[in-house]
């Protein structure tokens, strides 16, 4: 018999709940989908999700974690600027809320939790490649993340849940919330360029980033999913690769050759100098990113393309 398998996305109208979704449904699983649209959009959920409007922090989403297979946790405050300006905010979605999935599924018993943390858990570490052993989060997001993941070990150990932690570092591509003040630099260059305008680099630009394409992350949700091996352990999710701010401007210049130079301004406080995963123990499972960096912007370029506002200068398309 072929019986779906049910997961429930948190956050599934953002940035990586979005495509996580729609790889989901090709693979086959059913897909229950929670956001509350403070960040992500309505726009960005595929329409085979089941769809439910309702905040993590509310015990009416209980109920829809009965029969789930596993769960995806990624609902979040995610801006760091916000985070700082705003912590009793940011605790209440990362932490209150990451506890109350946590109890919809230890009460639904579902089989596998999956937590979405981050590489800012390693904001005061300065080995590279950093491995997931050792973290010193520093800011008020990894905090807060960091806070969530105590809890997800805490439910490890209390109730025998079976939760693995997903360490992502720089996603990015398709969906990624590209409207924001400050967007992630990659949509942020593509997106100034587009428009005729010149990149900002924040700093001198010589800050390296570990840059992960979200499909090569979804790879890996799948192994975490599927492969039992995976159970209850945490991983890093990064490409172990990393690239400065101003090579990641070189790179975009060469797919859309604007001849627009950045424009440098005072560096934004409280961000890591390097970030690089050791993805070891990602690739003891089998998986191993796959997109290039040059290949993964020119599918971002031709996502942002099609949805930032009109360009004010010609830019040669990419086919
Ligand atoms: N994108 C990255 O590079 C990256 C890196 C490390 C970790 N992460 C983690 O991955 C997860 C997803 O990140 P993303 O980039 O997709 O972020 P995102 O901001 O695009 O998506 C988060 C989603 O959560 C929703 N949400 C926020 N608070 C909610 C609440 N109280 N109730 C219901 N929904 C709520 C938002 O509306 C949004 O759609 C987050 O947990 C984030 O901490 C992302």
């Amino acid at each position: 018999m072929n019986v779906k398998r049910c997961v429930v996305v948190t956050g599934v109208a953002g940035f990586v709940g979005s495509n996580l979704a729609r790889r989901l449904l090709d693979r086959g699983y059913t897909v229950k989908g929670i956001d509350n649209l403070s960040a992500g959009t309505l726009e960005n959920v595929d329409g085979r999700v089941e769809f439910h409007e309702a905040d993590i922090r509310n015990p009416e989403i209980y109920p829809l974690f009965e029969g789930a297979d596993a769960v995806f946790h990624l609902a979040a405050k995610t801006c760091l600027p916000e985070c700082v300006n705003k912590p009793l905010e940011a605790a209440s979605m990362n932490v209150l809320g990451t506890l109350n999935v946590l109890e919809a599924a230890r009460i639904a018993d579902v089989g596998k939790f999956i937590y979405a943390d981050t590489s800012a858990e390693y904001e005061g570490i300065h080995e590279f490649p950093t491995r997931e052993e050792e973290i010193r989060p520093i800011g008020v997001y990894a905090a807060s993340k960091h806070s969530g993941a105590a809890f997800c070990e805490s439910y490890r150990e209390l109730h025998g849940m079976n939760v693995t932690i997903v360490r992502y570092f720089n996603m990015y591509g398709p969906a990624q919330d590209w409207r924001r003040v400050i967007p992630p630099v990659m949509s942020s260059f593509i997106i100034r360029m587009l428009q005729g305008d010149r990149p900002i680099i924040y700093g001198t630009g010589e800050k390296r980033r570990d840059f992960i394409y979200v499909e090569d992350v979804n790879d890996f949700h799948l192994v975490v999913l599927e492969d039992q091996r995976a159970n209850a352990k945490t991983y890093n999710v990064g490409s172990g690769m990393n690239f400065s701010v101003n090579e990641v401007y070189q790179l975009v210049e060469e797919l859309l050759k604007t001849g627009l130079r950045p424009l440098y301004k005072p560096d934004l406080p409280g961000e890591a100098e390097v970030t690089l995963a050791d993805i070891t123990a990602a690739k003891s499972l089998g998986w191993e990113p796959r997109v290039t960096i040059g290949e993964g912007l020119r599918r971002t370029i031709d996502y942002l393309r099609s949805r930032v506002p009109k360009a004010k200068v010609s830019v040669p398309s990419h086919t």
